[in-house]
């Protein structure tokens, strides 16, 4: 565990009733091993359900995808990958031998987008492929069909490797007429309504394309995680621990079949508030949330909320007298008004504890936009707490999803990879090592060094072309790998 404020060194210059009252709310952050062994005991419990019957929060959603790569497959596709921030399309090579080559144009989509009509959307994805391959200079029109693997990153309950009903949106999307429809049809029709030569042949989920991108880069993978602007789990899970597959399914996909990568949707773990520690810091968020009572999971540590609960936490500490002088900024009272970002530039300054308090000042300067003579040394010493402490919290929050993992395929104690993917990992400093800590609390050390933990870099991107060469195969007859229900 972290040192409690009372016990940090520079924390001790804070005013008495500063400190207690630092040191209650840190209380209400604080997990303890005996805290973290309940929450997965909960995740464990909540997977079994979820494997058993269609419906529940924690989606548990086959795939229908049984097999993982090995690193040999070969062939160029497109992928499309939405996101929680961006859209890309790429052009994906898989060498073999573990390798590939990408090359990929980023699209931003609005917010307008985001909340709009579903068709302006999947219109704008349309146009997107449309002018990567206009750069490329392929000639769409005369070009034959192209192939291309769809990276959705929200719930989607799949009855096929091509095709899919979106079951709710997350992270901030909320376009109309979308829900309930197959995502794969809506992307075909603006492919077609733009007359481009281009067939969505698989959609993945980009837990499960970073699974399949980490297995084809090191040769073995387990868990395919994503800690990012949300965050998800994929993993490989035996067939039959699938309860709810009927036995028609059962029957079409063979006996031979015997592994599916499951997408679990553990965002919305705890939606129900039975273990989580909701602070008043995070139901204000989730209460101002434009999807409230879901995704709890999500919102103690996802990128896109981190930032938000810091800021309801500094706020109350404004309105409370023990920070920056009673004083705040607009940018600090506006609604996500603290990006997740301003958090790892916070931390970026992770040396000696003088450099990083110069690094919060200069934040709280330059984006928070507060004048220098509104921050003290003290204000940046309880910032900097308050960072530490949300983020803390989210990464020990992460090793029990990782650790209920490990329980669930009966793996503590084997030597096993985790393909991880998102700015929490990529960027926020000391994600991992936190998560570790929480991880050897849970499993012990031995088990928790013969995890591997590594980025799979482009996952969504090499993870979609993945899916399309399954796709591929299948048409053709070979897939032993996939199976339709
Ligand atoms: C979505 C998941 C996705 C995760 C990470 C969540 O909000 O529900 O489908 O995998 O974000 O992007």
């Amino acid at each position: 565990m972290e040192k409690s404020p009372t016990a940090d060194p520079v924390l001790h210059d804070l005013p008495e009733a500063t400190l207690k009252e630092l040191d209650r709310i840190e209380k209400m952050f604080e997990l303890d091993a005996a805290y973290l062994r309940r929450i997965v005991d909960q995740f464990v419990a909540d997977f079994r359900k979820g494997l058993s019957k269609y419906g529940e929060p924690m989606a548990m959603i086959p795939t229908y995808v049984s097999g993982v790569p090995d690193g040999s497959e070969t062939g160029t596709f497109l992928a499309l990958d939405l996101g929680g921030t961006n859209l890309r399309v790429c052009e994906v090579t898989l060498q073999g031998n573990h390798k590939f080559s990408l090359r990929q144009q980023k699209y931003k989509v609005s917010t307008e987008l985001k909340t709009g009509e579903a068709k302006a959307l999947f219109d704008y994805m349309a146009d997107s492929v449309d002018h990567f391959l206009t750069d490329r200079a392929v000639d769409a029109e005369n070009e034959e069909t192209l192939h291309l693997g769809f990276t959705f990153s929200f719930p989607v309950e799949q009855s096929a490797l091509d095709k899919g009903l979106l079951l709710t949106w997350t992270k901030g999307f909320s376009a109309k007429n979308a829900v309930g429809n197959d995502v794969v049809g809506l992307l075909q029709d603006a492919f077609d309504r733009k007359h481009l030569h281009v067939k969505c042949t698989a959609l993945v989920n980009d837990t499960v394309g970073t699974l399949m991108s980490r297995a084809y880069l090191s040769g073995s993978c387990l868990l395919g995680a994503i800690f990012g602007t949300g965050t998800n789990g994929a993993y490989v899970e035996d067939v039959n621990e699938i309860k709810k597959l009927s036995p028609e399914i059962r029957k079409e996909l063979g006996d031979h079949v015997t592994k599916m990568i499951i997408n679990g949707e553990w965002g919305a773990f705890d939606n129900a508030r039975k273990v989580l520690p909701v602070t008043m810091f995070d139901n204000k968020l989730d209460r101002e949330s434009i999807n409230p009572r879901f995704q709890l999971f999500e919102k103690f540590i996802s990128g896109m909320y981190q930032g938000e609960i810091c800021r309801n936490l500094l706020l109350y500490l404004v309105d409370n007298g023990y920070l920056f002088n009673g004083y705040s900024t607009a940018q600090l009272n506006s609604h996500y008004g603290l990006d997740t970002s301003v958090m790892d530039a916070i931390h970026a300054a992770n040396m000696n504890s003088s450099s990083q308090s110069i690094q919060t000042r200069k934040v709280l300067i330059e984006q928070m936009g507060f004048q220098p003579n509104q921050v003290s040394d003290e204000d940046t010493e309880i910032v900097l707490w308050a960072c530490r402490t949300v983020a803390t919290r989210a990464a020990r929050l992460s090793a029990c999803a990782v650790a209920a993992v490990m329980e669930q395929t009966k793996n503590v104690g084997n030597a096993l990879d985790v393909g991880v993917d998102g700015s929490m990992v990529q960027f926020y400093p000391g994600f991992e090592d936190r998560l570790r800590a929480a991880l050897r609390d849970l499993v012990g050390g031995d088990a928790e060094k013969k995890v591997t933990i590594g980025m799979a870099k482009d996952g969504s991107g090499v993870g979609a072309a993945l899916g399309a060469l399954m796709a591929k195969k299948q048409a053709d007859g070979k897939a032993q790998a996939v199976a339709q229900p």
